[in-house]
């Protein structure tokens, strides 16, 4: 198993990217702990994993976040995948600046928060993994500030691993170019987005849920040890390195 012996913290562990990875790293041997805003949200996942501990943590609170990550024994792997409260869909023309900022402000804020709590906890190594999806606009379709707030973690990445990597604390951006399924079914226009999503692809398909976790649990493992400052690529080809 590529994950035995580590400890990992997921932020939005219950949200569907979250719930992904906590199955793959699971999956592959590490505790891991869950942290989010719902309870029953957060234990329906942990007893089908069976996680090692479950929290409310608001990840927007640097004192809830120190507090609950102190609580861990040892911390070898954070991810924040928390959704940002992000507006998507509308032109930029017709957006309202605050619902454009939300997913820069919180995206950024809760990264550095959680990726600052888990590093400085990580003993002898550890892994940040940063979720996003920088590069091109997609055609026909406004992503609002969540563009501009994976752009900026972008640049949080680069700075945290030139930072920590004398402390052996890799940092690394998993990025896709658009997860079809997330789109549920009554989502107006959504046979059409799936559609671009798909032929913006080299590959004719988008990359799944349980794609995202799987290449999760291998650059959180000691396998990918000579990844850093680095963004895997799991777009199937939307997005070009
Ligand atoms: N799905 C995609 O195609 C895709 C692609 C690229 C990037 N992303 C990004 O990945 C992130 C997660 O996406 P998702 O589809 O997994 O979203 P999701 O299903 O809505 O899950 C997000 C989770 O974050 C939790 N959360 C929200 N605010 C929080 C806070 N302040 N503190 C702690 N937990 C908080 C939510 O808890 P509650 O449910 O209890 O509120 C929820 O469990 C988003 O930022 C999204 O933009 C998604």
């Amino acid at each position: 198993m590529l994950l035995e012996g580590k400890t990992a913290v997921i932020y939005g562990g219950a949200g569907r990217v979250g719930s992904a990875v906590a199955r793959a790293f699971a999956r592959e041997g590490a505790q891991v702990h869950l942290a989010g805003r719902t309870q029953a949200k957060l234990d329906a996942v942990a007893v089908e994993i069976g996680a090692a501990g479950t929290a409310v943590v608001d990840a927007l609170d640097g004192a809830a976040v120190e507090a609950h990550a102190e609580g861990i024994d040892a911390i070898d792997i954070s991810m924040n995948v928390i959704s940002h409260g992000d507006v998507q869909g509308t032109p930029m023309l017709e957006m309202d600046v605050e619902d454009y900022l939300a997913p820069v402000v919180n995206g950024v804020r809760t990264t550095f928060l959680t990726a600052t709590a888990g590093a400085r906890r990580m003993r002898g190594g550890g892994v940040i993994l940063i979720f996003g999806g920088s590069g091109d606009p997609l055609r026909g379709y406004s992503l609002g500030g969540l563009q501009t707030g994976f752009d900026a973690l972008e640049s949080m990445r680069r700075q945290l691993a030139s930072e920590l990597g004398a402390r052996g604390v890799r940092v690394v951006t998993l990025r896709t170019g658009g997860i079809a399924e997330s789109l549920p079914a009554d989502f107006e226009g959504r046979d059409r987005i799936v559609g671009d999503i798909e032929a913006a692809t080299m590959l004719g398909r988008a990359a799944t849920f349980e794609d995202v976790g799987n290449v999760a649990a291998f650059v959180a493992s000691d396998r990918a040890r000579s990844m850093t400052a680095a963004t895997a690529n799991i777009s199937c080809g939307t997005l070009i390195d």
